[in-house]
């Protein structure tokens, strides 16, 4: 039996959109062996809506492999332990695809490179930027880029043609992130239907702007203009609608001593960067974003997670 640990993650970061994720230490686990009849077991979130058939996402990817490196599917057992609140902005699909794809993999002796996982992960999910850190963990930046394709698994002319080029970035390593985490899901397909098919060059100036000032401030740990480093102009000004109190919460993580904030991924979580700050106040910083939550009509509890630097790993 293989058994993966996989990381949740917070994508875009204010002005990264689809770019930068950032994995952290709230953890699901996929476990797989081989069998004669297909089972899927799920224990935590999820266990009474997600399916436990072939449209369960996990075992579509663990299929992915098995198609990719044998040309066929193989009958396994699966069993998911879920700590990844579904559809919350914290990448439970991409934790869910990556735990298969490295467990699958491990399964069947390794036979696809890490960047091999990574491309067949971000073509599942369509975008890079949470699968990128369930992978390799700590912060990344990734992007889609067209490719030749070329695969070294024979007979595999079926892939991608984009493949996942990304660097991780390292990190001070106090970073805490704070979450305040709704009652209310927000879908990602839906996440994605309020945004405009078309931005304002000054906009995407604004944007490029925050996402390097963002980038090289967590890199040099000079955290000085994270406030309006983790601003955005792309995505968080159209799901406002779909986040109820959203710009409260983030001045309120600001007021007390949060020193950036941001939509995690589509939402409905938000995430507060927190540097230097003692329990106590990170404490405080989390409540007053659920209190906020609270005056705009929704339950949410906070979180204080620490960063994961190592992604998915077979345990
Ligand atoms: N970058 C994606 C989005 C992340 O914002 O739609 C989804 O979690």
């Amino acid at each position: 039996m293989v058994r993966v640990r996989v990381p949740a993650t917070t994508a875009n970061l204010g002005p990264g959109y689809d770019v930068l994720g950032l994995a952290l230490k709230l953890y699901n686990t996929v476990e797989i062996e081989k069998s004669d009849r297909l089972s899927i077991e799920i224990e935590g979130e999820g266990a009474d809506s997600l399916p436990k058939d072939e449209l369960n996402i996990v075992y579509q990817a663990a299929q992915e492999v098995f198609k990719t490196v044998n040309g066929k599917p193989l009958i396994v057992n699966l069993k998911l332990i879920n700590n990844i609140p579904l559809a919350r902005g914290l990448g439970s699909s991409a934790a869910a695809r990556v735990g298969a794809l490295v467990a699958a993999n491990r399964l069947i002796g390794d036979k696809l490179s890490q960047d091999e996982i990574l491309k067949i992960a971000a073509r599942l999910e369509g975008h890079p930027d949470n699968v990128t850190p369930a992978l390799v963990g700590g912060l990344t930046i990734s992007y889609l880029v067209e490719v030749k394709s070329h695969s070294r698994i024979p007979g595999n002319t079926g892939m991608a043609k984009k493949e996942v080029k990304y660097l991780k970035i390292g990190l001070p390593e106090e970073l805490k992130i704070v979450l305040a985490i709704p009652d209310f899901e927000v879908s990602t397909k839906k996440a994605r239907e309020v945004l405009p098919e078309e931005v304002s060059l000054e906009d995407a100036v604004a944007n490029m702007g925050k996402t390097a000032l963002l980038v090289s401030s967590l890199a040099q740990g000079n955290l000085r203009l994270l406030d309006i480093a983790t601003q955005d102009r792309l995505h968080q000004p159209y799901r406002a609608k779909l986040i109820p109190g959203m710009e409260r919460v983030f001045k309120a993580a600001l007021a007390n001593g949060a020193k950036g904030v941001f939509l995690s991924g589509s939402g409905s979580t938000i995430a507060a960067f927190s540097i230097g700050n003692s329990e106590e106040k990170n404490k405080e910083i989390g409540q007053a974003m659920v209190s906020t939550f609270q005056k705009a009509g929704h339950e949410s509890h906070y979180k204080i997670l620490d960063i994961d630097r190592e992604g998915a790993v077979c345990l």
